[in-house]
């Protein structure tokens, strides 16, 4: 994908940036560099050895570590696009298999080229016999996102004829096996932690249809996947699909930086995606609206939201990026009141509370100040409880739904002829030289 990808161009040399050291009056030009769209950036590749300076920005909040073809966020604007397509056309027109075609190769698949994917993707969904035992070793009340960083993790002992990353066909069979087989890893670890038997995934059946199958099904009986909640659940995997350099994100980056094979680099990504302040947010937001319990309660939690000295966060609220509403959860808005109409959930009370909470929070001015505005996980969580998932599977679902993406910008780091290990400095702080003292003068 990189190697068709455009570089950023370097701006012409008038396009600089001084920096001035006030202190020794000595000035350093540095190149701005335009990428097709979004913010311009200042190339400080050779400001250490030009300047013997770094630059100090923890959580990165300025900082663009790498350049990419894939997603494209306009936070201010509440814009989201892969690939330039915006999220809502492709939430409303397309489907998840010609989302994940468009990120791994760059162009919405012709009727021909998404006939082959899609089978590739099909026939790559089971999983080794061997890895089924590899879940007996968990306890059966395992958090599933442990089961999940443990076997994706142990693929890579599984697979070794596509875990040679400088062989391009290797990264795109490893990518396709893992878009293809999270959905039977994610059913299987819920199915251990209910002591169910594992559905084997069925070809007959469209991505998340065949998901909500081995979900769902037992061996016991017909299980008929309903159309519009398998529409639902490709839609809630079209929008968490890729959403550019976020925390787990730069986590499979780094990882790979290093030459690591992908099935160890995406383990390490659902790790960083399981804290709440990323992909635990939808489990955190149904746990807040059962800990609320009542509209009434409302106010209460607000005030605790805003206090400094109480760590409770509304969760599911605000975004580092987006300081506008997130588009994400604006298709989500629509689909959940779908779900809840499909399931005769209308009268949902966590629903009802949720709507409740938006709305006095969208009025509130401290919420309107900070443009904290509802996530997408604000409702995903409410969807995904109402089809009948326990709340420990969402991040798994946003896991399963962002390998897509992962691997996709796994891909276009290690296409990159320009990629090199991440390897960030730091400010230190500690102790200057001491003398070591031996442990009985301490
Ligand atoms: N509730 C109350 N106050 C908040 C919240 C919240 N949910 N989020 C931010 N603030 C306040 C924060 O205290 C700060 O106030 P002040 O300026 O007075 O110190 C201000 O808003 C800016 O917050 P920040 O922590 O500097 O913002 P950030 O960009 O570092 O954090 C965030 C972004 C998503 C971690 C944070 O908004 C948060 O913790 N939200 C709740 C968790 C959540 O819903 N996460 C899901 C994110 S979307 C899914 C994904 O992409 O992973």
């Amino acid at each position: 994908m990189a190697s068709s990808s455009p570089k950023a161009k370097a701006a012409s040399r008038k396009n600089t940036v001084t920096l001035t050291d006030n202190s020794s009056g000595q000035s350093w030009e540095m190149p701005i560099i335009e990428g097709s769209t979004g913010p311009r950036v200042i190339d400080v590749r050779r400001l250490y050895s030009d300047t013997g300076f770094f630059t100090y920005d923890p959580g990165y909040t300025s900082t663009a570590s790498c350049d990419s073809a894939l997603t494209y966020i306009d936070g201010d604007e509440g814009i989201l696009m892969h690939g330039g397509y915006a999220i809502e056309d492709l939430a409303e027109h397309s489907d998840y298999m010609e989302v994940c075609y468009l990120l791994l190769y760059g162009h919405l698949p012709t009727a021909a080229e998404r006939r082959d994917f899609e089978k590739a993707i099909t026939y790559h969904t089971m999983l080794h016999e061997q890895v089924m035992y590899f879940y007996r070793g968990f306890r059966r009340d395992s958090h599933p996102m442990a089961i999940m960083v443990g076997v994706v993790g142990a693929l890579s002992a599984f697979y070794h004829d596509s875990t040679d990353i400088s062989d391009p066909h290797q990264r795109m069979v490893a990518s396709h096996r893992l878009v293809a087989k999270m959905p039977t890893i994610a059913a299987m670890a819920y199915k251990y932690s209910i002591g169910q038997p594992f559905v084997y995934p069925r070809n007959d059946l469209s991505f998340a249809a065949n998901f909500l199958h081995m979900i769902f099904a037992v061996p016991a009986e017909e299980y008929k996947v309903s159309p519009s909640l398998a529409r639902a659940m490709d839609r809630i995997f079209i929008l968490h699909a890729d959403h550019e350099q976020n925390a787990s994100t730069s986590t499979v980056r780094i990882a790979g930086s290093s030459g690591a094979n992908p099935f160890a680099c995406i383990a390490a990504g659902i790790a960083s995606l399981w804290g709440p302040a990323h992909g635990g947010a939808n489990e955190a937001v149904l746990k807040m609206l059962q800990e609320i319990g009542s509209k009434e309660r409302i106010p209460e939690f607000l005030k605790r939201a805003k206090d400094k000295d109480d760590p409770f966060r509304l969760m599911g609220f605000g975004h580092r990026v987006y300081k506008n509403y997130d588009p994400r959860a604006a298709v989500l808005r629509k689909s959940c009141h779908e779900v809840l109409e499909e399931l005769n959930h209308q009268d949902e009370p966590l629903l009802d509370l949720a709507m409740a909470l938006e709305k006095i929070a969208l009025e509130d001015d401290y919420f309107v100040k900070r443009k904290l505005f509802p996530n997408v996980d604000f409702y995903s969580g409410i969807i995904l409880q109402a089809m009948g998932f326990p709340t420990s599977m969402f991040t798994v679902l946003f896991a399963l739904a962002r390998t897509v993406g992962w691997v996709a910008q796994w891909k276009e780091m290690i296409e990159d002829p320009d990629h090199r290990i991440s390897r960030p400095r730091q400010l230190y702080i500690g102790k200057t030289k001491r003398e070591f003292v031996p442990i009985e003068r301490r």
